[in-house]
């Protein structure tokens, strides 16, 4: 075995968290206990029962390694490549949004309209980034066949790999391009469902979000032009020429937009049965609106 450093995982855990909260780390204690997992190889539970096991060499020069990225403020999914969504590990790089607890909503909304459903199910996933919409909807939804789009080649590789982790590569295709322009025009009309979380967020408005993600997600994922509505307004306009009639557009918002978003699909004279729905932290998130008939 090899000679311990001296430093005990508790000692670790303790210098971990002073370190992690004196640099404005949110959550800092759950943070160092999930590098102090991943650095040990560890479950939580085990930093506990094992308090007093020495780190090794190895070990320590790893954790200093991380401490010192986290606390320049690279989020610790960007740190260990990966990212939990629906139940999923998925692969993440700089390249892509890390995917979000309330998008998971967006799957849950899919899987719902999915169920009063017959015959085979086609879903787009429009700026698909990592996937995680894409790869969760073909994994919850048996049967079913995803296109999914984006403008990033990158995000694209990370995306496909996502598919093929989670075994669902043979429904999950994908499209690179400019919104709807990714697909050909034989898929208008074709479609039953399409899901999107475009970038939304107003541009003024990124210089003031936290550093993970001002600092170090991708911009071209986040900023949606003067009011954050530039992607929104292109989706409404043009997803239901994708939709087959009584087809569903479930798409994400960010705070403060429903009423836009809202006013947006009511005026375009093509949708019905529209709805805004709130997710769990009672913020008014997805679009919801069928194809008019
Ligand atoms: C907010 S992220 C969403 C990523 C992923 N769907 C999720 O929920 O985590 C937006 C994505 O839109 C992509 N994107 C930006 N501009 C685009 C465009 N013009 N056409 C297609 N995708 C675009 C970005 O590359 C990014 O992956």
């Amino acid at each position: 075995m090899e000679k311990g450093t001296g430093t005990t995982a508790g000692e670790a855990l303790r210098s971990v968290f002073t370190e992690l909260s004196g640099a404005g780390v949110p959550e800092a204690r759950t943070e160092a206990e999930f590098i102090l997992m991943h650095v040990l190889g560890a479950k939580r539970h085990e930093l506990f029962l094992d308090a007093m096991r020495e780190l090794t060499a190895d070990e320590e020069k790893g954790l200093e390694e991380i401490v010192r990225r986290r606390i320049a403020r690279e989020p610790s999914q960007f740190i260990f490549g990966e990212a939990w969504f629906r139940g999923l590990e998925l692969k993440v790089t700089k390249d892509v949004l890390i995917p979000r607890p309330e998008t998971e909503l967006l799957v849950d909304e899919a899987v719902k309209v999915a169920g009063q459903l017959k015959g085979e199910i086609r879903l787009i996933d429009l700026c698909t980034g990592s996937g995680c919409i894409a790869v969760a909807a073909a994994k919850e939804i048996p049967g079913s066949l995803v296109y999914a789009a984006d403008i990033s080649a990158a995000a694209l590789e990370v995306a496909r790999e996502n598919a093929n982790r989670a075994g669902v590569a043979d429904r999950v295709k994908f499209f690179q391009g400019d919104l709807f322009g990714a697909f050909s025009s034989e898929l208008r009309g074709q479609v039953n469902m399409i899901l999107s979380n475009p970038p939304y967020i107003a541009a003024a408005k990124i210089k003031t979000l936290e550093p993970e993600v001002k600092d170090f997600e991708p911009l071209w994922a986040l900023s949606g032009g003067p009011d954050g509505l530039d992607f929104i307004k292109k989706i409404i306009n043009e997803a239901w020429g994708f939709l087959v009639p009584g087809g569903v557009l479930l798409m994400e918002m960010g705070y403060g937009q429903a009423n836009a978003v809202k006013g947006l699909a009511e005026s375009s004279g093509a949708y019905e049965n529209i709805e805004i729905i709130k997710d769990y932290w009672k913020i008014e998130r997805i679009l919801k609106a069928g194809r008019k008939a």
